[in-house]
């Protein structure tokens, strides 16, 4: 911890004086395709038509316009991105401005991995239940195998965080994920199914869900890897069962569709349909005359990508310790060592 923190605190005394004063987006999300090799219920994402994809000039493109408006984490997705041959290269050039993530069903990383692995800062795998539920949710058999497989390769290679979406066939999965990412040695994400109108209704009924999130709230407070913070989940029960809303801020985080549109306001509102091509616009500008307001009170989805740094004080001692360090902690205990400089800062924006 001594070694850790004063890196940490440096770096993120210099994120504070990025973030003060005018909106920005801190973190972007890209779909790279919608195509996917999977079928999941809850999904609407496999079922659209993709455009002609972009090529890698106009991907640097929209990178060049998101380092302008001062994004500094991006993470990529779709539809599956492992589907993208040209997904190294992409990769490689996002890791040279910003730290990466990718997001994938696992179906393909073990095979690709050797060629991704080093451009990535964090990777995530889905899983949505153990073996036939898991299989069941995504609609392709063996899809747990290789995911599992693949995360058993990563997981040495790469951080590896297991991606943990809640619905309604997979309530009673959330305590055995969090032991099979203990005994993997990953990390864990949760999120809870949001209801699009083009794929299945695989949101949780409110009743139902409370005892989850609040078993997993338990579970982080004993020391479970989940990466969400306890007021992660402590918003959720606050606003969805006892009245007690959270303040979205959802400029925080900017989503760019595969024709390299931004989503406004938000991933979940307008069902991810993107608006303005990022290169045509000065996001900036944009960001500081578009009215958020109505999006303040909205509580409609549980994003971590929206809700986590949309709690984030950087003032409150508290979140430093859990989201930053605690996360270089995690980050040290797996790989036997300190994080440097730049993994330091990359631990901050992937904690916030
Ligand atoms: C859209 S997928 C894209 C990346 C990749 N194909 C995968 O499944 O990891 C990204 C994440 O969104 C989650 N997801 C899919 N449908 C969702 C829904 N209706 N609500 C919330 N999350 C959802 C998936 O479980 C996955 O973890
Ligand atoms: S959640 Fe991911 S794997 Fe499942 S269908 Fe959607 S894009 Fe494909
Ligand atoms: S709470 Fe509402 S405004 Fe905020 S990210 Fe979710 S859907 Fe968007």
């Amino acid at each position: 911890m001594a070694v850790v923190e004063p890196v940490i605190l440096r770096s993120l005394k210099r994120s504070l004086r990025n973030l003060r004063g005018e909106k920005a987006p801190v973190l972007a999300g890209h779909k790279l395709l919608y195509r996917c090799n999977l079928e999941c219920k809850m999904c609407p994402f496999w079922r659209r038509e993709d455009e002609e994809l972009l090529k890698l000039p106009e991907e640097i493109r929209i990178m060049d316009a998101l380092a302008n408006a001062g994004v500094s984490f991006l993470g990529f997705e779709g539809g599956e991105p492992l589907l993208r041959r040209d997904l190294p290269e992409i990769l490689e050039a996002a890791h040279q401005r910003f730290h990466t993530s990718l997001v994938t069903n696992g179906w393909l990383l073990e095979h690709r991995l050797p060629e991704l692995a080093r451009h990535v800062d964090i990777l995530f795998v889905s899983l949505d239940g153990i073996g036939e539920t898991h299989d069941r949710l995504r609609g392709i058999p063996r899809s747990f195998e290789r995911a599992v497989s693949g995360m058993r390769a990563s997981r040495t290679e790469v951080p590896t965080v297991i991606s943990h979406t809640v619905t309604r066939e997979n309530l009673d999965h959330a305590e055995r994920i969090v032991q099979l990412a203990e005994e993997l040695d990953v990390g864990l994400t949760v999120q809870i199914a949001y209801d699009y109108r083009t794929a299945d209704p695989m949101s949780p009924e409110r009743a139902r869900l409370r005892p989850t999130i609040e078993r997993l709230r338990d579970l982080k407070r004993s020391g479970a890897p989940l990466m969400e913070s306890q007021g992660y989940f402590d918003a959720i029960l606050g606003s969805w069962y006892e009245g007690r809303p959270w303040r979205c801020k959802p400029w925080l985080t900017i989503n760019i569709d595969p024709a390299g549109r931004i989503v406004l306001p938000c991933y979940v509102l307008q069902e991810y349909q993107g608006r303005i091509p990022v290169w045509e616009v000065d996001v900036r500008k944009l960001w500081n005359s578009f009215n958020w307001e109505p999006y303040e009170s909205c509580n409609k989805c549980a994003l971590a990508c929206y809700l986590e740094p949309s709690l984030f004080r950087w003032t409150d001692p508290s979140h430093v310790r859990q989201r930053v360090v605690g996360a270089a902690m995690r980050y040290a205990q797996r790989s036997g060592r300190a994080p440097s400089p730049p993994a330091a800062s990359r631990l901050i924006q992937i904690a916030t």
